[in-house]
C-alpha cells in the first residue's frame, strides 16, 4: 500500500509553488493506494550556497489535507526559484502505528532531517535493526517499521571510513540489511540535488522528461560480480569507505566487501537539462512524460549532476542486464473522472470499450478463432496439463469462480479456484504438471505474488492475469494474458473484474479450438462476445432504475444477494461491492445453501436480492425464490427481460437482455456495481477512498 512520488528538476528552473503542485498532483494520482495521511519533504530556505535546510511537512488525512497545509507555510517563500531541486512526497495507507503526522512519511534520520525516505512495503526485520540502532543511541520517534530505514542510513553515514562515499553506496548498504518488500526513495541534505531510489518487492518507476532525444532505448547495468563479466576498470570512489558493525547477524559491509558493489558506467541524461519522476505507478507520471523505466527487485537508481544510473548487487545468472525505456501507451484522460462523479462511477460506464479492448484483435469472428499472444507458445504445454489452478484475492477471486464451469466445460480439466491466502495456509500440494493462474488488477498484490511464486518453487507453469503491465505478477510469471481494461482508480474493482471474466472465457475458448464436439458451444460464446459491449450498454441505461431502488434500499443495515450456477459469482462480487463502499452488511449467497441456513435471516424486513436468469438453473433458483416469498420476503429480481413468472413474484425487477448463459454474470454484475455506487453516494461516503482499504494490497 501507499504511493511514492518523488520530482527532480535538474536545470529546469522551478518556483517552489510548481514544485509544490507537481508533488501535490503526484500524490493525488497515487491516493488510490492510501490515504489516512500524506506527507513532503522539500528544501527549506537556502542558508548558503552547499547547506539546503530539508524541510518535512506532514498531515493526517488526505492529500488535500496536506495541500492546506503548504498553503500555510508562511516561512516558506513560494516564489523562490530552484535550478535544480528534489523533492520526495508520500501518500500512506497505516500498516504499523495509527495514521498521525508522526507516522507519516517520510520519514527522517534525526532532527536535523540529515536523511530523509519514502517507503511503500513492509520491513519484517524492523524490530532488530530498531533495537540495534536504539542500542547505538538513535532515538525513534515513530511506532513504523519504515524509520529503520533513515536511522539506519545515517548510522552508515556516520561511520564511513572515509569521505567520499556516495549516495548510492550508502543506500546499497542499507538494503543489504532490509527483509520484506520495500520501495524507496531517498533524500540527504548531505547530497543536494541528488536522489536514490530502489525497490524489491513493490513498484517503482522512473519517469524521465528531457530536451535532448533519449538516444538509448536501453540503460545497460554493471555489476562486479555479474558471472563472466569483465573486471571493471572505471577508477571510483563510490564504494569505499562504507564500515559498519551490526551485530548478530545485521552486518554493514565494510571496505573487504567493497567487490560486491556494482557501479553503473551507463547513464542517461548526461548532465543535460531534465526532469524526472519516480512514482508507484505510471498514473503519477503520464501527464508529464511518456518515457519510463521500470525498477527491477535490487535495482538502485541514482540521480546526481542530471545523471541518471543504474546500479545493481548481485547478477542472477541469466538475467537480463538491462532496463528499457519504455514508453507508456496510456493517455492522461484515461485516468481523469471527466463528467462522473467518481472514478469507480467512470469505470462502471467505461466497460462497454473496456471489455471490447480485451478482445480487440484477439478474436477473429470470421474464423471463430482466439489467439492471446501472451499465451500461444505455451499452449501445447497447458494442454498437456492434469489441472488448472485459478488463484487471487477478492473480486479477482470472484472472476475465477465466475468462470471456472466455463473453463471445466470447454477444458475438459478439473479447474480448482482458490482464495491466494488460503491457499498458502494450507500449503496446498502443487505439480509439476499442474498450470496455475493468477489473477490481480494489480498484478502487486501480495498473497497472489506469494502463492505464485509458492506454486514456481513446486515446478508449475504460471499464467499471470493482469491489469498492469510491468507489475511483478506480470513479470515473474512464465506467460500470461494482459486484461488491456485500462488503469483503474477507483478502489472497488468494476471494469477489471468484467474485463478479467472475458480474458478467461477467451482462454478456455482457445483451449478448444481444436474439439469438434464444442465447435456449436463455442461459436456461440464467440458470437455473444461479439454483441456484448452493446448489451452491456443497455444493462448501464437502467441507471436510473437502479438509483431508485438504492433511494429505498439505503437506511437498511443489510442486504443479501442470492443465486447460483454462472451467476453465484455475481452474487459474491456484488455483495463485496456492496460491503466495501457503503459499509453495509451484505452477503453473498449461493442459492443452493438456502435452506442449509441462510434462510433463518429472511423476513419481510430483510432485503433481498435475487439473480435468476433463464439458464440450466432456472428451475431451481425457483424454489428459492418460493422459499423467500414464503418467508414474506419482498425480493428485487436482477433477471431476463420479459419473464412474467418472474413479474409476479417479484417485489422490484432489473430485466436485463439475455446472453450466452456462461457470459451472462458480465451483465448481471453490472447493475450490483451500480447499485453499490449509489448507496454509497446516498449514504454520504467516498466511493473510491473506502475506509480502512486501499487499491494495491503489497502487505500479505
Ligand atoms: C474489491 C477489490 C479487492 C481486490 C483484491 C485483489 O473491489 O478491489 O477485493 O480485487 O484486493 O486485488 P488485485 O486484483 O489487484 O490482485
Amino acid at each position: 500500500m501507499c504511493g511514492i512520488f518523488a520530482y527532480l528538476n535538474y536545470r529546469v528552473p522551478r518556483t517552489r509553488k510548481e514544485i509544490f503542485e507537481t508533488l501535490v498532483k503526484g500524490l493525488q494520482r497515487l491516493e488510490y493506494r492510501g490515504y489516512d495521511s500524506a506527507g513532503i519533504a522539500v528544501d527549506g530556505p537556502q542558508k548558503d550556497d552547499n547547506n539546503n535546510n530539508m524541510c518535512l511537512i506532514k498531515k493526517k488525512g488526505k492529500v488535500k489535507a496536506l495541500d492546506e497545509e503548504l498553503c500555510k507555510k508562511d516561512f516558506l517563500d513560494l516564489e523562490e526559484v530552484f535550478e535544480t531541486h528534489f523533492g520526495i512526497a508520500h501518500t500512506r495507507w497505516a500498516t504499523h502505528g495509527e495514521p498521525s503526522p508522526v507516522n507519516s512519511h517520510p520519514h527522517r534520520s534525526d532532527k536535523n532531517n540529515e536523511f530523509v525516505v519514502i517507503h511503500n512495503g513492509i520491513i519484517t526485520n524492523y524490530k532488530e535493526l530498531r533495537k540495534y540502532l536504539t542500542s547505538k543511541g538513535y532515538e525513534f520517534e515513530s511506532e513504523t517499521d519504515t524509520e529503520v530505514i533513515p536511522k539506519l542510513i545515517k548510522y552508515v553515514y556516520d561511520n564511513r571510513e572515509c569521505e567520499n562515499v556516495s549516495f548510492s553506496t550508502l543506500v546499497e548498504r542499507v538494503i543489504q540489511q532490509l527483509e520484506g518488500a520495500f520501495a524507496l526513495v531517498f533524500k540527504s541534505t548531505h547530497f543536494p540535488g541528488q536522489a536514490v531510489a530502489t525497490r524489491r518487492g513493490s513498484p517503482l518507476l522512473i519517469g524521465v522528461r528531457s530536451q535532448f532525444e533519449l538516444s538509448t532505448e536501453e540503460i545497460p547495468i554493471q555489476y562486479n560480480n555479474a558471472p563472466g563479466s569483465t573486471p571493471q576498470t572505471t577508477p571510483s570512489n563510490d564504494n569505499a569507505g562504507v564500515a559498519g558493525h551490526l551485530p548478530d547477524g545485521v552486518q554493514v559491509r565494510n571496505r573487504q566487501n567493497r567487490k560486491d558493489s556494482a557501479v553503473a558506467l551507463h547513464s542517461v541524461g548526461d548532465g543535460k537539462a531534465a526532469e524526472y519522476y519516480f512514482a508507484s505507478d505510471a498514473s503519477a507520471i503520464i501527464e508529464h512524460t511518456n518515457k519510463v523505466i521500470y525498477l527491477e527487485d535490487n535495482d538502485i537508481a541514482a540521480l546526481s549532476e542530471g545523471r541518471l544510473s543504474l546500479h545493481r548487487l548481485n547478477r542472477v545468472a541469466g538475467e537480463e542486464p538491462m532496463r528499457a525505456i519504455q514508453t507508456l501507451q496510456m493517455e492522461l484522460q484515461q485516468i481523469m473522472k471527466g463528467n462522473f462523479k467518481a472514478f469507480m462511477q467512470k469505470e462502471i460506464f467505461e466497460q462497454p470499450e473496456s471489455v471490447f479492448n480485451t478482445m480487440r484483435g484477439r478474436i477473429c469472428f470470421d474464423t471463430n478463432t482466439v489467439i492471446l499472444g501472451g499465451l500461444k507458445d505455451h499452449l501445447k504445454e497447458i494442454k498437456r496439463c492434469r489441472r488448472l489452478i485459478m488463484i487471487g484475492c477478492g473480486t479477482s477471486f470472484h472472476a475465477g469462480v465466475a468462470t471456472r464451469q466455463i473453463l471445466e466445460e470447454l477444458t475438459e480439466l478439473p479447474v480448482m479456484v482458490e482464495l491466494a491466502s488460503d491457499f498458502l495456509d494450507r500449503n496446498t500440494p502443487v505439480f509439476r504438471d499442474d498450470v496455475c493462474f493468477f489473477i490481480s488488477q494489480s498484478g502487486e498484490t501480495a498473497d497472489t505474488l506469494m502463492a505464485l511464486r509458492y506454486c514456481k518453487e513446486h515446478g508449475a507453469l504460471t499464467v499471470g492475469v493482469t491489469n498492469t503491465v510491468g507489475s511483478s505478477i506480470c513479470r515473474e510469471t512464465a506467460c500470461g494474458v494482459h486484461i488491456n481494461a485500462g488503469p483503474e482508480i477507483g478502489v472497488a474493482s468494476t471494469k477489471a473484474y468484467t474485463s478479467q471474466f472475458v480474458s478467461l472465457v477467451m482462454f478456455a475458448l482457445m483451449m478448444s479450438e481444436d474439439r469438434l464436439s464444442l465447435q456449436k458451444r463455442r461459436l456461440e460464446i464467440i458470437n455473444g462476445l461479439q454483441v456484448l459491449p452493446g448489451l452491456i450498454k443497455e444493462v448501464l441505461a437502467l441507471d436510473e432504475k437502479i438509483k431508485s431502488i438504492a433511494d429505498e434500499l439505503y437506511q437498511q443495515r443489510s442486504l443479501l444477494v442470492m443465486g447460483r450456477g454462472f451467476n453465484y459469482a455475481t452474487c459474491l462480487e456484488g455483495a463485496l461491492k456492496i460491503k466495501e463502499i457503503t459499509y453495509m452488511h451484505s452477503e453473498g449467497i449461493l442459492a443452493g445453501e438456502l435452506k442449509h441456513g441462510p434462510l433463518a435471516l429472511v423476513d419481510k424486513l430483510m432485503p433481498v436480492i435475487m439473480v435468476i436468469m433463464r439458464d440450466a438453473c432456472y428451475t431451481k433458483c425457483h424454489n428459492a425464490l418460493h422459499q423467500v416469498t414464503a418467508r414474506q420476503g419482498r425480493p428485487i429480481i436482477i433477471c431476463c427481460r420479459n419473464d412474467p413468472e418472474i413479474a409476479q413474484n417479484a417485489y422490484r425487477t432489473i430485466e436485463l437482455p439475455q446472453t450466452v448463459d456462461c457470459l451472462q454474470g458480465i451483465l448481471s454484475v453490472v447493475p450490483l456495481q451500480l447499485l453499490s455506487f449509489h448507496l454509497a453516494v446516498l449514504r454520504g461516503y467516498d466511493v473510491d477512498c473506502p475506509r480502512n482499504l486501499a487499491k494495491s494490497v503489497t502487505v500479505e
